[in-house]
């Protein structure tokens, strides 16, 4: 097993000997990789995270209810919002401010914006930073085709000099609107094709406008979500960059691809997308494993049904204090289901009464039957799970 020390060691080394390329002035700059208490550290500009395990951004999931879940499961050290249109956040449109909601249990938020250079990115930015935004991530990966034809995501890495333009006025606008208090990062992906692989230079030169650190998805926008992410290509990124952290992001489903993903990339930071979806304890043990040279395997443990069910029953909760529609929560809680229903054995039930029910309160009334059935099925007299819910 490698230690979380080991792990940081190497890719300080391979770090280090990029960095001997560089100035000295850089190897001070260092935000990343840094060990304290044995575990390392992700610092993002003014930004310190508590561990270095950031939550994708996933349009149509990763709303407040569940950016919350996860951070109560433990070991996220950063969650952000879905892509957010510039121009609707301006226009105060409903739908995209109730995708920017945050809240102080929310800390610390990014908010992702999309946008070309014809829209009030800026603008947006700033008003990101008005309403909660710790960080403001830039999305340059987006492939979908309302996206990524006319607004931006991955379009803007057709034309990387326009897009470092783009990112220069972002950033320039957020410095002074926050005094320097709130950090603009980019999340690419590795280019639009194979013959067009701009992630190492478009890093490079977002860093040297001041972006503070880039995500990079190991795929090509024409991939989609299809193949796998190519971990070296992130590698090769991080050794283009001089100071600023390389978050690396694609393919990590179980908490041990963590650290081989540090450790093949020499990323210093690292997101997870899908997996969380399905498995939102994977950050806590993925942080365990961060932190201790040899983690209890208790720790690690996947969670037991009764877990599982107060963490569905959570769920509700949280949806319900959102004050979202009847239908808007029934819809993201079916959602929610598809993926939580994947881990629990004989679930099939559950999984179907939460695919016809028409209310919330019906959801909490068939996960509270579940409970107890599994109670009476495993430990007559042992005290049931709080499943129950306020909703
Ligand atoms: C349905 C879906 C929606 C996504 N929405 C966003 C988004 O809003 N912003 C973004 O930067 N990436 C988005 N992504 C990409 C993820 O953030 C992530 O880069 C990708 O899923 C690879 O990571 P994973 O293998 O851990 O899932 C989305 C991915 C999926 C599957």
């Amino acid at each position: 097993m490698i230690t979380a020390q080991e792990l940081v060691g190497a890719a300080s080394e391979k770090r280090r000997n990029d960095a001997t390329k560089e100035d000295s002035q850089t190897k001070e700059g260092w935000h990343g990789r840094i060990v304290e208490d044995n575990a390392p550290v992700l610092r993002i500009g003014p930004l310190t995270l508590k561990t270095p395990l950031l939550l994708a951004p996933i349009a149509g999931h990763c709303d407040l209810p569940f950016r919350l879940l996860c951070r109560e499961q433990g070991g996220v050290g950063l969650a952000s919002t879905d892509l957010l249109n510039s121009r609707a956040i301006l226009n105060g449109s409903a739908k995209t401010l109730e995708l920017a909601a945050t809240c102080p249990a929310d800390d610390p938020c990014g908010m992702q914006l999309y946008g070309n250079g014809d829209d009030p990115l800026p603008q947006a930015a700033c008003w990101a930073v008005d309403h909660g935004a710790r960080l403001i991530d830039i999305n340059m990966g987006c492939p979908v085709d309302k996206v990524a034809k006319k607004h931006g995501g991955s379009l803007l890495l057709r034309d990387c000099s326009a897009t470092t333009l783009l990112a220069e006025r972002i950033v320039k606008a957020v410095e002074r609107h926050s005094g320097g208090r709130v950090p603009v990062t980019a999340k690419m992906r590795l280019g639009w094709d194979p013959e067009h692989f701009v992630a190492p230079r478009l890093a490079r030169d977002l860093e040297s406008i001041g972006i503070q650190a880039v995500t990079v998805h190991g795929r090509w926008t024409i991939q989609f979500f299809s193949g796998h992410a190519d971990w070296a290509r992130i590698g090769e990124v991080v050794s283009a960059v001089r100071g600023i952290p390389v978050i690396g992001n694609g393919d990590i489903t179980e908490p041990m691809h963590v650290l081989s993903m540090l450790r093949q990339t020499g990323c210093q930071g690292v997101m997870i997308g899908r997996a969380a979806l399905r498995t939102p304890w994977i950050f806590r043990h993925a942080w365990e494993l961060l932190q201790m040279p040899k983690p209890d395997p208790s720790l690690l443990q996947e969670p037991s049904v009764s877990d599982k069910i107060s963490m569905i029953g959570r769920h509700l909760e949280l949806l319900s204090a959102q004050n979202y529609s009847e239908r808007h929560a029934l819809h993201m809680m079916k959602l929610r289901m598809a993926w939580y229903g994947k881990t629990i054995q004989n679930g099939k039930a559950l999984r179907e009464s939460f695919r016809t029910a028409v209310s919330v309160r019906e959801m909490g009334s068939a996960l509270t039957a579940f409970a107890q059935s599994q109670a009476a099925h495993a430990a007559p007299n042992r005290a049931l799970p709080s499943a129950s819910t306020s909703v």
